[in-house]
């Protein structure tokens, strides 16, 4: 805790450390690196054509990718029937059952990409006719072998979708939020781009109603970042470096939380590696809820999607809510952060989720699906993604 507050000259002298001005210069620099592998990476659709990939189909997919999903995990596989046609199916070895136990988050995950998938087919001139669950819901043990969904692209008489300009710009943001609260008149401009076709939105207006809020968001997160075998599970997906960043192409990584330059160099440098003592470092985790405080602190509004029940349609379903919303918070130059830990299902968490569902008011089978902060930002970093073809299964 003490180190943060050092000045950079105090800091280098005290541990010794010895930057030329050109290394310290690259680590400032914050490494923006596009969202896709290959030319173009920024817009999906534009890297679709610069990768040549034709089908309709796999340029759907190309949008779908670029979705908010848990940790990056990017828990996908897909089998193409067609140049239309596919079946969606969860990537088992991608999913987080410490943190996760029945697979509601990767299911909403799912539902993410499908969202994405719509709006990129759309964009394209196709209609995507999503068919979630054609098998049917299924057991834990069966993810991965039914599927998720099977979509179907028709030509359509337009081309064009109004959310698709926004998918490029759109990132989970978890700086330090700026500026005023999001007013009533905003969350209605929100709720009116970003509709929910499923779940039922609900937002938290002004600073007073937010305020009951932080510090089941505090407890939550230091509840799972200090239950080892909890944290232990971001351990896995954490990416050190940029290297590891750029090769691996997913997870979770310091300069997505919102860090750069200097105190990212630092924090790589001092606190953070894929060692678990180093990773549990108790050091480490304080500066890191520390920082975690200063975010909660800065919300400025907040947004949760509730369910009726808690099935695997809800989930799937709810995500495509989510997405669609997400992109509308894009449009209007907001940024939108999860506070999932108090949502989560893991025994350690039962008290605090049941905490949540006091403050949101949700009772018997209703669910909250996802809860999030909103404010400003000028952060900007985009998460990596593994090319799409890492992701296709085969087909006999
Ligand atoms: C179901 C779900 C739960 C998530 N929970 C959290 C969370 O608790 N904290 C967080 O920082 N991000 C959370 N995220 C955001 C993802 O980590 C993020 O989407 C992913 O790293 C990809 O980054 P991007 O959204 O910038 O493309 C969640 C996303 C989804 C879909």
């Amino acid at each position: 805790m003490k180190q943060k507050n050092l000045s950079r000259r105090k800091f280098l002298i005290q541990s010794g450390v010895i930057l030329t001005v050109p290394l310290f210069l690259k680590h400032c620099a914050l490494a923006n690196y596009p969202r896709l592998s290959g030319k173009s990476g920024v817009d999906p659709l534009e890297n679709s054509n610069a990768e040549e990939i034709f089908d309709p189909i796999l340029k759907a997919i190309n949008v779908g990718i670029t979705a908010p999903n848990p940790h990056n995990t990017q828990a996908w596989k897909f089998k193409i029937l067609s140049p239309t046609e596919m079946l969606l199916f969860v990537d088992e070895k991608r999913i987080l059952p410490v943190t996760d136990p029945p697979a509601r988050q990767i299911h909403i995950g799912q539902g993410t990409f499908l969202e994405l998938l719509k709006i990129g087919a759309n964009q394209i001139g196709y209609e995507a006719e999503i068919k979630i669950l054609p098998d049917g819901e299924y057991k834990f043990e069966e993810i991965g072998k039914k599927p998720v969904a099977k979509v179907k692209l028709t030509k359509s008489m337009t081309k064009g979708h109004a959310l698709y300009e926004f998918v490029k710009a759109r990132a989970t943001n978890r700086a330090v939020y700026e500026g005023d609260f999001v007013t009533k008149a905003e969350f209605a401009k929100l709720l009116e781009l970003g509709k929910a076709e499923h779940s039922e939105i609900k937002t938290i207006v002004g600073e007073k109603s937010i305020e009951p809020f932080k510090e089941l968001f505090f407890d939550a997160m230091k509840l799972e970042s200090t239950t080892y075998r909890t944290s232990d599970e971001s351990r896995i997906w954490f990416r050190f470096n940029d290297k590891e960043i750029q090769t691996k192409r997913d997870g979770i990584s310091l300069p997505a939380q919102g860090l750069s330059g200097f105190i990212r160099w630092m924090a790589e440098t001092f606190y953070m590696g894929p060692e678990p003592e180093k990773f549990h470092d108790k050091k480490g985790l304080e500066i890191f809820l520390s920082r975690y405080k200063e975010k909660i602190d800065s919300t400025k509004g907040i947004v949760f999607w509730k369910t009726k029940t808690n099935t695997q349609k809800d989930w799937i379903l709810t995500g495509m809510d989510y997405a669609r919303f997400h992109l509308a918070v894009t449009a209007v130059g907001l940024k939108m952060h999860p506070f999932s830990q108090a949502l989560q299902e893991f025994p350690e968490m039962d008290k605090e989720r049941a905490k949540l569902e006091l403050l949101t008011g949700v009772t018997g089978k209703e669910k909250v699906q996802m809860i999030v902060r909103l404010g400003c930002s000028d952060y900007r970093y985009f998460t990596p993604r593994r090319n799409y073809k890492d992701m296709l299964m085969q087909t006999n």
